[in-house]
């Protein structure tokens, strides 16, 4: 029997994986040839979707990207048996953009079956759980807090601090909430994981219910994510029955479960308290801080609410232990991050790297350029809310307290590139429009100040009053960096003032002086 691999992931299932799937099993059967066809998650090359992989000689070997058309060819060609093909690209873990990844929280996902059992656990599956089971709660949070780990949903907040605690607040019930609200532009970690490794997710979350005290998990579900929601929601039932969750995990006698949760569209929604109000029942409005989530969160009681990079680090973290895990990247930022590379680029994807790779090296050796052949102009690194950067910092390590002494942040690791046709006072104007949009209108400088903002870029680029309008929109840019109740407002005027920095000859500005 020979096995195929074709990805059930949502960008390889847009690019056309299921026809091509279903080509492979029509051509199989009518040359009556023995294929099981495995649905994997996408080693994250989008260029090369659909993926198709054969497994040859001990090894995995590629070819794509592989339309229905491509099939009869393919068997013509004993692909089967790794024969040569025009869209043969040699053994899979030998293609540059992966060799050259240090894959961490993202090793199995594109190699294992994502609902099979077995092969999560013949690929190190549950371990950090089981050494978790056998330590101190107090034990794991100090292995976390140890391998240096921080929030990946953009605050960068240390896990470990923020589990330690929840661990020492009394109470009868904790909870464990995951952030998979993925909300950032360009960004797709979370869903690609959810979707390739969904166990690993599960994983971590248990391991996180053990080190806090927390018997129940909510996982809140972005539902633009459908194909994750299905993965997801079979992965727990299989995890469940197989005795990882309920009320006896692992035979421990201890108890975590896990509910999903799908949200209803809304950016602000990820944001952690405005996520707790969604979960209760309500409408998702930013919580006034203090008291913290970690105190007093999901329904009052002590709740930490991670995202899912970083419930997915805390297996291997405690399968290897925290050495292992900060012994990659640089300065206070340990670890992996799994840059996302979108946008205008040739070859776009999930690169994880340590923290320390610069953007040059992200955007030209791994993304190969823009795709549309022109220079790189500018990229906005972390979402919507993350400032513009321009070539000159593409040298600038990818670190959280580099990117803070440059004014940008590296937020969930999303990287959407422009050539150089983007307009950035369009941009800057997208920036306040997003804002106003996606504002929950519980305070005024946000609510209202975004609104004014649209407008005074608006007369900017009709070249109505300039100067004065600029001087207005730093003075607005000061009142949303300082007034506002949480990051939506309080971080819009980073790629506001960034793109006036960087770009003045796009507001119809020489001189260099409106820096934030
Ligand atoms: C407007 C806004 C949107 C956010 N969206 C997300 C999101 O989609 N996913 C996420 O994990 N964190 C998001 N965050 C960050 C969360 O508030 C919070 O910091 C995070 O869930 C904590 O988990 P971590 O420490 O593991 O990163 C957002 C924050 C703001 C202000
Ligand atoms: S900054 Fe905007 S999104 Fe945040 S609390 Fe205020 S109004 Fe709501």
């Amino acid at each position: 029997m020979s096995r195929v691999f074709v990805s059930l992931d949502t960008s390889a299932l847009a690019l056309g994986a299921e026809r091509v799937a279903q080509a492979i099993a029509a051509e199989a059967k009518q040359r009556g040839a023995a294929v099981e066809i495995v649905r994997n998650g996408s080693r994250g090359l989008f260029w090369l979707e659909p993926l198709v992989e054969v497994e040859a000689g001990g090894q995995r070997l590629a070819y794509g990207p592989v339309a229905p058309r491509d099939v009869a060819s393919l068997f013509e060609a004993g692909f089967l048996a790794g024969g040569a093909h025009a869209l043969a690209l040699g053994p899979t873990q030998d293609i540059a953009y992966l060799a050259r990844q240090e894959r961490l929280t993202f090793a199995r996902v594109g190699l294992t079956d994502p609902l099979s059992l077995d092969d999560y656990r013949a690929h190190g599956g549950w371990r950090g759980l089981e050494n978790a089971l056998a330590l101190a709660p107090a034990a794991i949070v100090r292995e976390v807090t140890d391998s240096g780990l921080r929030g990946r949903g953009g605050a960068a907040f240390p896990a470990g601090t923020k589990w330690e605690t929840v661990r020492g607040a009394g109470a009868e019930q904790k909870y464990i909430v995951c952030n998979a609200d993925e909300g950032d532009s360009g960004t797709f970690s979370d869903r690609m994981l959810m979707e390739g490794d969904p166990f690993c997710l599960i994983e971590g979350m248990a391991i996180a219910g053990l080190a806090v005290g927390a018997t129940q998990g909510y996982l809140y579900l972005r539902s633009e994510y459908p194909q994750a929601a299905r993965i997801l929601a079979a992965a727990i039932a299989k995890a469940r029955e197989a005795g990882w969750l309920g009320a006896d995990v692992g035979g421990s006698g201890r108890a975590f479960d896990i509910e999903l949760r799908l949200g209803a569209g809304a950016y602000i929604c990820g944001e952690e308290t405005a996520l707790l109000e969604s979960l209760e029942g309500r409408r998702g409005i930013v919580r006034a801080k203090p008291p913290l989530p970690a105190l007093a969160g999901l329904f009052g009681r002590p709740t930490a609410v991670n995202n899912v990079m970083t419930l997915a680090a805390a297996p291997l973290i405690l399968e290897r232990g925290a050495a292992y895990y900060r012994d990659y990247g640089m300065g206070r930022s340990r670890g992996t991050l799994p840059f996302q590379l979108a946008g205008n680029i040739r070859h776009g994807g999930l690169v994880e790297k340590a923290f320390g790779v610069t953007l040059n090296e992200l955007l030209h050796d791994f993304g190969g350029g823009t795709l549309s052949g022109r220079p790189i102009r500018a990229v906005q690194v972390g979402g919507p809310l993350g400032a513009w950067i321009p070539p000159a910092q593409f040298d600038v390590p990818l670190d959280y307290e580099r990117y803070g002494e440059i004014g940008a942040m590296l937020g969930h690791g999303g990287i959407v590139v422009f050539d150089d046709s983007v307009n950035m006072l369009r941009m800057a104007r997208h920036a306040m429009e997003f804002c106003a949009e996606e504002s929950c209108g519980k305070c005024t400088p946000c609510r209202i100040g975004s609104t004014r903002g649209v407008e005074v870029l608006d007369r900017v680029a009709a070249n109505r009053d300039r100067e004065a309008q600029l001087a207005l929109l730093d003075s607005l840019c000061d009142t949303l960096l300082h007034g506002s109740a949480c990051a939506l407002g309080g971080m819009t005027p980073y790629p506001v003032l960034s793109a006036l920095r960087h770009f003045p000859e796009d507001f119809g500005i020489g001189s260099q002086d409106h820096a934030p």
